[in-house]
């Protein structure tokens, strides 16, 4: 049994379904100039330019939607559709009307808004400037925020400012597999991951301070990571690798907003090893000033994206300047773990269970939303996704004893995603959808999965046990 209030959710982000990439004097994003370099960055250079068409088809988003019997529906914003500059000296009034048609709509459905402002998508002009290496971009991002509250807000109660700021500096700055593409490795991801960091709690600081009070909804930021455990359980030094490999996933960004307002010492000390051997002067690991807001307490919930999992093995001492030397582990698939779709992406029983579990312990015992979770599939279309359903009902399963077995405080799960959609570097090819869409058609007409069937019934069986306890 799910507590009452329970969130039933799907999700799905601005770049990866809305398409009207430069409709109605929306300004380009990074992820629009990254798709349209071509050059393979992405498979089969596929771009987001149309993919869903969802700013000209919400209403059958909106079906969708209805059909599964969501309580709540998260999406993004795009940043430059609102603010085509990035900036507010300009507004976009069409971009608006889009969203406050979305959100009306839900709302009048009776289906709660889940709204993230920044999944991904940085407006390119803000790129041009630096983008999230510059100091400045915390501040620019804190006028967005506020902006889409005042905008928004009297309607949207659960607001995430970032979308996983650990894949956006990763994938983005250290591998560069991602949009922008640079890579610096071993030093702009912490550095991007830092001024991430400074811009939420800028933004959940002016939510608090100008805006709580009368609208009272709450914020948080939504943190991705992988379950990991010691390619050989009897190795100290594996057991000591996964603490690592955490420390520079997770427990970068959970120790700063809920555990102590820093970085983990064993993530500090790791670098600083490395630093001195490199002749670095001070650290690539910045500082947070006490001048600014606080980063500790920044969130109003715990926001988990989970996927997969990692065995994890010790390889300290690897030379060379990057998170994976400065880290001294690597994650690698272990063969005998069921892969779906992606090579990236393993379903293991229990997985998520346990990352529950690590949340509640080392995080002060959080609410927790689980804003995305899903089975990815490649491969000729099968809408009959018996082994997608299979894994929806045993991470729904393992969800309920978490919460009645280890007393999790889990508030919410989001089905990611709504509708199959553009999977970035790996566009069209890989789906998560819990309805298909044919990409081949200009109506992108939707069509439900046998998993969207299993879902909505799932959703169903829980509203009548509630309706029959009242
Ligand atoms: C997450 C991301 C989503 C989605 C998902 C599946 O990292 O937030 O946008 O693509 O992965 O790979």
């Amino acid at each position: 049994m799910f507590p009452t209030q329970f969130a039933w959710g799907a999700g799905t982000a601005a770049y990866q379904i809305e398409g009207g990439w430069n409709k109605d004097d929306k300004g380009p994003s990074i992820w629009d100039t990254f798709c349209h370099k071509g050059g393979g960055h992405v498979f089969e250079d596929h771009s987001g330019d149309i993919a869903c068409n969802s700013y000209e088809l919400w209403e059958e988003d909106l079906k969708c939607i209805l059909q599964l019997g969501l309580t709540h529906y998260r999406f993004s914003l795009a940043w430059s559709r609102l603010l085509p500059d990035g900036t507010t000296n300009h507004v976009n009034e069409k971009g608006v009307q889009y969203y406050n048609k979305v959100i009306n709509d839900l709302l009048a459905s009776n289906v709660l808004p889940m709204v993230t402002l920044y999944h991904f998508d940085l407006p390119q002009a803000l790129q041009d400037q630096g983008g999230w290496k510059t100091p400045e971009i915390a501040g620019i991002f804190d006028s967005y925020a506020r902006f889409c509250y005042e905008t928004f807000g009297d309607r949207v109660k659960l607001w995430i400012t970032l979308n996983e700021p650990f894949v956006c500096a990763k994938l983005g700055y250290e591998d560069g597999i991602f949009a922008p593409g640079e890579k610096q490795p071993g030093i702009s991801a912490y550095l991007v991951g830092h001024n991430m960091l400074r811009a939420h709690a800028r933004a959940w600081h002016s939510y608090h301070t100008l805006y709580k009070e009368k609208q009272g909804g709450a914020v948080s930021l939504a943190l991705n990571s992988d379950w990991a455990e010691p390619l050989n359980p009897t190795s100290s030094d594996d057991i000591a690798a996964v603490k690592r490999y955490l420390a520079f996933s997770i427990d970068w960004f959970t120790w700063p907003v809920f555990v102590t307002g820093d970085y983990p010492e064993l993530m500090r000390s790791c670098i600083e090893v490395r630093d001195k051997e490199l002749g670095y002067q001070g650290s690539r690991l910045p500082r947070f000033s006490k001048d600014e807001p606080s980063i500790l307490g920044t969130a109003d919930f715990f926001s988990l994206n989970y996927y997969t999992s990692r065995k994890v093995k010790d390889e300290g001492g690897r030379p060379g300047c990057r998170m994976r030397s400065d880290q001294g582990a690597v994650g690698v698939v272990d063969p005998t773990w069921p892969v779906c779709g992606v090579s990236w992406h393993v379903v293991v029983p229990g997985h998520l269970r346990r990352l529950l579990n690590y949340i509640k312990d080392t995080c002060n015992n959080p609410a927790i939303y689980i804003t995305e979770n899903g089975f990815s599939q490649v491969g000729p279309v099968d809408l009959d996704d018996v082994q997608r359903c299979g894994y929806y009902k045993d991470a729904i399963q393992e969800v309920e004893t978490a919460i009645k077995t280890d007393g999790v405080d889990v508030r919410g799960y989001f089905a990611w995603s709504l509708l199959d959609n553009f999977e970035w570097a790996d566009g069209f090819r890989v789906r998560f959808g819990l309805f298909h869409v044919d990409f081949t058609r200009p109506e992108r007409t939707r069509t439900i999965y046998r998993s969207g069937r299993e879902y909505a019934s799932i959703i169903s069986k829980y509203k009548t046990q509630i309706k029959t306890n009242n």
